[in-house]
């Protein structure tokens, strides 16, 4: 399929799915998957970044996910720290942005420790937003804004009337490069499992069935080409199916 340079999705979010799946096919541990998984968010990053993408948003870890086995919450600690070591002059060469969100309070230090500076050194960067959604939970993003109004509310700062779906989506880190356009999952499951909830209002889905250790270049663009041959409508009137005229004869319906 080809992609058009022209009408890409700003902001692509990415549920990574199928790690685990993906090395039991192959009588592997768990953790196998996941380091394969790493290696295609490296090159799905590169394709983002070469399409011209302006933000990224990949959900690498959910708040859900700290009840996993902790040898395999380990295990993804030790890879995302790996991940972020070795792709440090990939990501400042490039004028990527490094931004995380989440419940980053909950990380361990050995990630912090090299999260933290890598978001700040390359904080000025323009061409690309990379974010990684760490510890993250939709639902959680919600309650967090929403406390924000409510204290802001009783310390007489604005108004219950200033409650508004742009006061609380401002407050949203998820949002902060716009609400995403185009949002695929892997794995096969047609679910959101938690992710981006408030701003996939009018998000375009993009369900595929390849394992994410098996994503790259060519299935980013298979996602982002079904994308350009949909009509947004955002609730408003579309310009619809294009009836054809020649040697069809067309019923009107009086009502
Ligand atoms: C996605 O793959 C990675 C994370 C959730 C961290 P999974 O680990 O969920 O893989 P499956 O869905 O069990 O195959
Ligand atoms: C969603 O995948 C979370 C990430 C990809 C980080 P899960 O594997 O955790 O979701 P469920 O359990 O299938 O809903
Ligand atoms: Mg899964």
């Amino acid at each position: 399929m080809l992609v058009e340079a022209k009408n890409l999705p700003h902001h692509v979010g990415i549920i990574m799915d199928g790690n685990g799946r993906w090395a039991q096919l192959r009588g592997s541990a768990r953790v196998l998957g996941h380091r394969e998984g790493s290696k295609a968010v490296r090159r799905t990053v590169r394709a983002a970044r070469r399409l011209g993408l302006r933000a990224l948003t990949l959900y690498a870890f959910s708040e859900q996910n700290w009840a996993r086995p902790g040898d395999e919450v380990d295990a993804l600690m030790e890879l995302l720290r790996e991940f972020l070591t070795t792709e440090r002059d990939e990501i400042l060469d490039n004028g990527i942005r490094l931004s995380a969100i989440g419940n980053l309070g909950r990380l361990p230090h050995l990630v912090r420790a090299v999260l933290d500076p890598l978001r700040r050194e390359s904080e000025d960067n323009d061409q690309m937003t990379l974010t990684l959604a760490l510890s993250y939970g939709g639902r959680e993003e919600i309650a967090t804004a929403a406390r924000e109004l409510a204290r802001q509310v009783a310390a007489g700062k604005i108004r219950p009337d200033d409650v508004t779906e742009k006061a609380l989506g401002d407050l949203m880190p998820s949002l902060a490069v716009g609400d995403p356009d185009l949002v695929i999952r892997t794995g096969g499951e047609r679910r959101i499992s938690n992710f981006l909830l408030y701003g996939l209002a009018y998000a375009e889905l993009h369900f595929a069935d390849v394992l994410w250790p098996d994503f790259g270049a060519e299935q980013l663009h298979d996602a982002i080409a079904s994308y350009q041959q949909r009509e947004r409508r955002f609730g408003h009137v579309g310009k619809g199916v294009q009836p054809k005229t020649e040697g069809a004869s067309v019923t009107r319906i009086a009502i």
